[in-house]
């Protein structure tokens, strides 16, 4: 049976909006990853922690491939992400929604791919469209139901982290681009697109990024930020799961891993 999967990262820890949780651990050939199953509105998902049971992972040890490998494995074929970042755009303040369109790359030292070349098998994947374009149009349908203000575009800068970046970094990806900046999207989006599943993030801003913010950044600023907006985010997610239907097939499904 075809399900939808909720990765939430920091801050979004609770899956309590799903029904008759039971907790799972599931063994890839990347390695174990933990999740929660349960349903919601009659659909089976899939609820995952980036970091780990009690964000115990930093971004640049976090095993993508086994927590996109797990959700393929079990059925999955829509992925909803939830992610925190910091803002280089100054009409993206903290607290605001923004669904991302686009990201560029700066992760230095990650496994990021499914394609190594194994079996003598060279796959490069399309990325014109790097986030799910159906999802995208079911999140914004989603906000403009609920009310919610969400930027309708976004580009996302990935850092390697587990740092914050300099003002200087964050002058030269707003320059090239970027929108928000977070350490955790690349490699994920890649590989969703890589195993052929449906992608898209709800990014929440928690802070401007270094030199535009005031003041020095901390995590427990980025955590606060997102516990005080848990709401919005929340009936966001669950707009968005009542949208989604997982036996829709679409194009991202194309050039897949097997
Ligand atoms: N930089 C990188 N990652 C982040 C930030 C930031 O300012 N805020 C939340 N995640």
């Amino acid at each position: 049976m075809a399900r939808l999967a909720l990765i939430g990262g920091t801050g979004v820890y609770d899956p309590g909006m799903l029904k008759d949780i039971r907790e799972e651990t599931v063994a890839t050939a990347y390695g174990l990853v933990d999740i929660s199953l349960g349903s919601f509105q009659g659909v089976e998902v899939i609820f995952m922690q980036r970091h780990g049971r009690g964000h115990t992972v930093p971004p640049h040890k976090i095993n993508y491939r086994a927590n996109i490998w797990a959700l393929k494995e079990l059925g999955v074929t829509k992925v909803l992400a939830a992610s925190a970042v910091g803002s280089l755009n100054k009409a993206m303040e903290p607290g605001h929604l923004v669904l991302l369109d686009q990201f560029i790359d700066f992760t230095k030292n990650r496994p990021f791919t499914f394609f190594d070349g194994e079996g003598g098998q060279v796959v490069h994947t399309d990325f014109t469209e790097p986030y799910c374009g159906d999802m995208r149009q079911a999140i914004q349908q989603a906000a403009g139901e609920l009310n919610l203000p969400l930027h309708s575009h976004g580009c996302y800068v990935c850092v390697e982290g587990p740092r914050y970046e300099t003002p200087a970094e964050i002058v030269a990806y707003h320059r090239l681009g970027g929108d928000v900046v977070g350490m955790t999207n690349v490699p994920e989006v890649v590989l969703a697109r890589e195993a052929g599943l449906c992608y898209a993030v709800i990014a929440m801003v928690t802070n401007f990024a270094a030199g535009i913010s005031p003041t020095p950044l901390t995590h427990t600023e980025v955590v606060e930020v997102m516990q005080a907006n848990e709401k919005q985010m929340r009936s966001l997610v669950m707009a968005v799961l009542g949208r989604l239907n997982p036996d829709d097939s679409c194009q991202c499904s194309g050039t897949a891993a097997e």
